[in-house]
């Protein structure tokens, strides 16, 4: 195996070394260098809204707690026992006032604190200082809504690890005054696939929707196949590992089909969204798009669901979803919204299901030693890379092009060679650096 990342891939021959979907040292060093360092989702504030409220998820395979204090602030750490390990907390949300360890009674509060021993008899004074023994905690911060943690003391502030994606991000989570909250409750589903491979699906690949989810999405339409996308007013757009394709037509968006009501109400947001984030963002609201947040979180704008890519091992990621909408919305829009996700993009729904099939063949196949000597190929559209006036970023004309994957997987690379946050180079040109982006 390589131990310099950047040769397995050459971005500018357009290919990546299939071994990173499968090798289990490499995962186990993406464990290392991206999951213990890099900012990830954790929940929704609406998820957790009252004090007590918790839920947990993982970061790596580190299962973490997160928890609402009395203050209204968020924590996260660790979900092990620091007495002998065990999780403290086998719930997947709830309330409580505290986390009780099954196996000899140690309880922790919703602070993570260590605040009292079971049968505290059998220790004798000076044996444990309770207020070095509570649980690990990683740094939390939040953007408009979305919970973010990371575990690197070192790493840079959420809004550097965001850096101009806020722009695209505003989009979706800044459309009105009231915010975004997620609805239904959430999907837990596992594929026996790379958890790059969702990743990679959502952060530019709107080539496979002309294939894979043609049927699907012709069994919804009335026989019509998707709109041809102009590749003039079309792109893809990265930073920092981030990417969103998508048109700028303000086109009807997949999950509305059967759901006109939804249609008709975002072309009446639309002039809002344009007072509130200019021209060009309104008419990048509703269009067909797709987007990972790096490392490992999705969503599809318009569609709506949400979801996190959990990796299980090189072989196997737990999926978790949800559907995202605005709190001002009325309820009979939300819960349209609602259904044209469960119709399409959830484990039973046309369009999901296409998809983790084909990503466990795109995982398994490199079992085969000979196929694992290969290569893939991210060549689509290298030569389109443009400069817009208004698009921050990265960006290539046409939302069919391999341009989003390549930065995805070249800001891979980057974390997994760098020692330290410094030799990790900025790909590209900050326009609002330490600048709102509304
Ligand atoms: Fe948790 Fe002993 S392992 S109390
Ligand atoms: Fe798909």
């Amino acid at each position: 195996l390589e131990n310099d990342y950047s040769r397995y891939m050459d971005l500018k021959e357009g290919w990546v070394d299939r071994r990173i979907f499968w090798e289990q040292e490499i995962y186990e060093q993406e464990l290392e260098q991206i999951f213990a360092k890099a900012w990830q989702f954790i929940a929704h504030d609406s998820m957790m809204p009252n004090p007590n409220d918790f839920y947990t998820t993982y970061m790596g395979e580190d299962g973490v707690i997160a928890a609402r204090q009395k203050d209204g602030s968020v924590k996260v750490f660790l979900n092990s026992c620091t007495h002998r390990g065990n999780k403290i907390c086998y719930a997947d949300d709830g309330n409580t006032r505290n986390f009780t360890c099954n196996y000899h009674g140690w309880a922790f509060g919703t602070d993570g604190e260590l605040k009292g021993l079971s049968n505290e008899h059998v220790y004798d004074e000076g044996d444990i200082d309770k207020s070095k023994w509570g649980l690990k905690q990683a740094r939390v911060d939040s953007y408009k809504g979305l919970i973010f943690a990371t575990f690197d003391e070192e790493a840079p502030s959420l809004e550097e690890f965001l850096g101009d994606f806020r722009w695209y991000l505003d989009i979706m989570l800044d459309q009105d005054d009231g915010g975004t909250e997620f609805i239904g409750g959430g999907i837990k589903n596992y594929i026996n696939a790379n958890w790059k491979f969702g990743v990679e699906n959502f952060v530019g690949d709107a080539y496979h929707a002309l294939w894979t989810h043609d049927s699907g999405f012709k069994a919804m339409n009335n026989n019509e196949g998707f709109p041809p996308a102009d590749p003039t007013d079309s792109y893809h757009a990265s930073m920092n590992g981030h990417g969103w394709e998508f048109g700028t037509e303000g086109l009807a968006d997949i999950a509305i089909l059967g759901q006109p009501k939804v249609l008709e109400y975002y072309e009446k947001m639309r002039p809002k969204m344009a007072e509130r984030l200019g021209e060009m963002r309104s008419k990048i609201f509703g269009s067909l798009a797709s987007v990972s947040l790096f490392p490992n979180c999705s969503f599809l704008p318009g569609i709506q669901t949400f979801r996190v890519w959990l990796p299980r091992g090189p072989h196997k990621f737990e999926m978790r979803m949800w559907t995202i909408v605005n709190k001002n919305m009325p309820d009979e829009i939300k819960q349209a919204i609602n259904i044209g996700c469960m119709q399409t993009f959830n484990p039973a729904g046309v369009l999901e299901m296409d998809d983790g099939e084909n990503w466990e063949g795109n995982t398994s196949v490199n079992k085969g030693v000979v196929t694992r000597r290969g290569k893939l190929h991210y060549g689509c559209g290298i030569n389109r890379r443009i400069e817009h006036e208004e698009l921050p970023g990265i960006v290539y004309a046409s939302q069919f092009n391999d341009a989003n994957q390549r930065q995805f997987y070249e800001r891979w690379a980057d974390l997994m060679n760098a020692k330290s946050w410094d030799q990790v180079p900025t790909r590209y040109t900050p326009r609002y650096a330490g600048k709102k982006t509304v």
